[in-house]
C-alpha cells in the first residue's frame, strides 16, 4: 500500500484546528497516534513495501509522529492551564458586558431637587435630629398641652424624660417643624432655611399613610416678611417644580405654629375642579418667637411645610405609598 503524505497533512490539519477540548485531543490521538492509528497503520505497511521505498516513506512517518507528539503535548498543556477556555484569547467582535448602573431613589431625587430650587433662591439647608424633645415638637411650636397631636396614637413616645421640659419626654419627632426652632434658638434672624427629613406617626400603613415619611420644612425669619412674600415664594417654587402652567390656590387654614395659616392646592387643567393639597404654610406666630427668646415684634417670618411622598406621588401619578419603601425593582427602575 503507497501512502499520500500530502494528503494525509490535510487531513491532519483540519483535524488539528476541530481539536477544542479534552475530549477531541483526546480523539485525535488515537486516531494518528493509537494502537491501531494511521501512524501504526503505516509503520505495518511498510513490511510489504519494496526495499527503495522503505526509507523514504520510514523519515516520512517519523517527521508525523514528531510532530504529532509535539501537537498533542502542546495541546494538552494549554487546555490544562486554561481549564478548557481558550487563554488570552479576545474576539473584538462578541458584544460588549453591559453593566448596569444604579441611581437614586425616586424620594432622594425628590428631595435634592426641592431643596436645590430653594437653594437657588437664597435658602440653606440643614438637618435636625430624628429624636427630638416633647418640647420642640410640641411645646416651643404652640401646641397646647391638650391638643389631640400629642396624644400617643399620634405620635411615637421614647422612655426618655425630656431635658428641656418637665414631665414631659423624649418621641420621635412627627414632623420637621420642630427643626424650626433648633435654627431659630442658635441663629439670629435674617435666616432663610429648608429642613428635609424622616418623620414618624404611628399609623396604619395603608396605600396613602405609613408610620415614616418624609418632609420638608421652610422657614425665612427678617423684619418685614410679608404674607405676599410666602405667596410669591410658593409660587416660584410650585412653576419652578411642576412646570409653569401649574395653579394654585391658598386655603385658610388652621396651624397652632403660624398665624394667618393656609393650604396650599394645586390643579393642573384650567376649569378643572379637582384642586390637590399639597403643603402648610403661614405666617410664624408671636408666640413662637417667644419661645426661642426672639425680641417681641422686632421680627416677621413665613413658614412652610410639605409631604415628600405626597408630592412624588403626585407629579409621577403613583397612587400607592407603599412602592417607595417595597425595594421592587420594578418600581424602582422605572424612576
Ligand atoms: N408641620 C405641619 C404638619 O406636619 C406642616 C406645616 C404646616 C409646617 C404649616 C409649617 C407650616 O411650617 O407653616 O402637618
Amino acid at each position: 500500500m503507497s501512502w499520500n503524505f500530502d494528503d494525509i497533512k490535510t487531513q491532519l490539519t483540519a483535524d488539528q484546528s476541530a481539536v477544542a477540548d479534552a475530549k477531541s485531543l483526546e480523539s485525535f490521538r488515537v486516531k494518528y497516534l493509537g494502537r491501531s492509528g494511521l501512524l501504526q497503520q503505516i509503520y505495518d505497511s511498510m513490511k510489504t513495501l519494496p526495499p527503495d521505498e522503505k526509507p523514504l516513506v520510514g523519515k516520512e512517518a517519523n517527521v508525523l509522529r514528531q510532530s504529532l507528539e509535539i501537537f498533542v503535548n502542546d495541546r494538552k498543556k494549554v487546555l490544562e492551564s486554561s481549564d478548557s477556555k481558550p487563554s488570552g484569547f479576545f474576539d473584538p467582535t462578541m458584544p460588549g458586558v453591559a453593566f448596569s448602573v444604579g441611581h437614586q431613589h425616586l424620594l432622594t431625587q425628590t428631595m435634592d431637587e426641592i431643596c436645590d430650587i430653594f437653594q437657588q433662591m437664597g435658602f440653606s439647608i440643614h438637618e435636625g435630629p430624628e429624636k427630638e424633645t416633647e418640647f420642640n415638637n410640641f411645646t416651643a411650636l404652640n401646641i397646647p398641652d391638650n391638643h389631640p397631636s400629642r396624644d400617643g396614637f399620634d405620635t411615637f413616645y421614647l422612655d426618655e424624660p425630656d431635658p428641656k421640659q418637665k414631665g414631659a419626654r423624649c418621641l420621635l419627632r412627627s414632623h420637621t417643624s420642630p427643626g424650626q426652632i433648633r435654627i431659630m434658638q442658635q441663629f439670629k434672624p435674617p435666616l432663610a432655611v429648608v429642613i428635609p427629613g424622616k418623620v414618624y406617626r404611628p399609623d396604619a400603613v395603608d396605600a396613602s399613610h405609613s408610620f415614616m415619611f418624609h418632609q420638608i420644612e421652610g422657614l425665612l425669619v427678617d423684619k418685614d416678611i410679608k404674607f405676599s412674600d410666602l405667596k410669591g415664594l410658593i409660587e416660584t417654587f410650585l412653576k419652578k417644580f411642576f412646570g409653569p402652567e401649574i395653579r394654585m390656590r391658598f386655603r385658610p387654614h388652621y396651624f397652632p405654629f403660624t398665624e394667618p395659616s393656609a393650604e396650599v392646592d394645586i390643579s393642573w387643567q384650567e376649569g378643572k375642579k379637582d384642586w390637590l393639597e399639597i403643603m402648610g404654610c403661614g405666617m410664624v406666630h408671636p408666640n413662637v418667637f417667644k419661645a426661642v427668646g426672639y425680641p417681641d415684634g422686632k421680627y416677621t417670618g413665613l413658614a412652610f411645610g410639605l409631604g415628600v411622598e405626597r408630592i412624588a406621588m403626585l407629579r409621577h401619578r403613583i397612587n400607592d405609598i407603599r412602592y417607595f419603601y417595597q425595594n421592587d425593582v420594578r418600581f424602582l427602575e422605572q424612576f
